[in-house]
């Protein structure tokens, strides 16, 4: 399960409950311009802003949104689109943020196999609202399945169990919070910390995102 709460993953589950066609994630901004002028909406950032030339940025309110139904997105992010292809080598690779979190959390106990929780971080580093909703979604499914003792487990989890109560308050203290803050972005925090808007949860399958059916 790829996670990046703040933005990316946010989006592409905003995007797919607003049946969009699929999202096409890719890593560089060269690789999406690509795409240019071919009946495709070009969306990306770096550092928290829109890129030039791109028809839309990475605020997930602006994809959950009707007039995009059935359209192809391509989508090119800091560190979310990386964590994506990284998360190749797993046989199903699922998109999760707190709008699809009861849903995704369903599936991972019905799906019975051993979960990587992959937490995009920033620029390769730890990240407090990615870890914490990892520890979400650990805590949802322990009564369920191994979930196993490595310390990054109790860490995410312990986390979560003390931030629940007041999770925007908490994430206050998050590098990228303050990032988006400073880039008056404070709506798409608002937006990425509702729980369960959607039952939809997107897969990804080496080229593109869909709903999981
Ligand atoms: C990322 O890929 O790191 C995030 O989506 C960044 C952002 O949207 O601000």
């Amino acid at each position: 399960m790829v996670i990046d709460i703040f933005r990316a993953t946010t989006v592409i589950c905003a995007a797919i409950a607003a049946d969009v066609k699929k999202i096409i994630p890719v890593k560089t901004i060269e690789e999406a311009l690509a795409f240019k002028g071919r009946g495709y909406i070009l969306a990306s950032e770096r550092d928290g802003k829109k890129i030039d030339g791109f028809d839309m940025g990475n605020s997930p309110q602006k994809f959950y949104n009707p007039a995009l139904k059935g359209k192809t997105i391509v989508l090119s992010t800091t560190n979310g689109t990386d964590a994506i292809h990284a998360a190749l080598a797993a046989d199903t690779v699922l998109i999760g943020s707190f709008l699809n979190f009861t849903a995704l959390a369903q599936k991972v106990i019905e799906l019975k196999k051993d979960v990587i929780l992959l937490c995009a971080g920033w620029k390769n580093k730890f990240n407090l609202e990615d870890t914490i909703f990892a520890g979400a979604i650990v805590h949802k499914i322990r009564d369920f399945m191994d979930c196993s003792s490595f310390d990054s487990t109790t860490a995410a989890e312990y986390l979560y169990i003390n931030s629940k109560n007041d999770l925007n308050g908490f994430l206050r203290k998050s590098s990228h919070h303050n990032r988006l803050k400073h880039l008056n972005l404070e709506d798409d925090i608002k937006f990425s910390l509702q729980l369960d808007i959607t039952d939809k949860i997107p897969f990804f399958d080496g080229k593109e995102i869909r709903a999981l059916i």
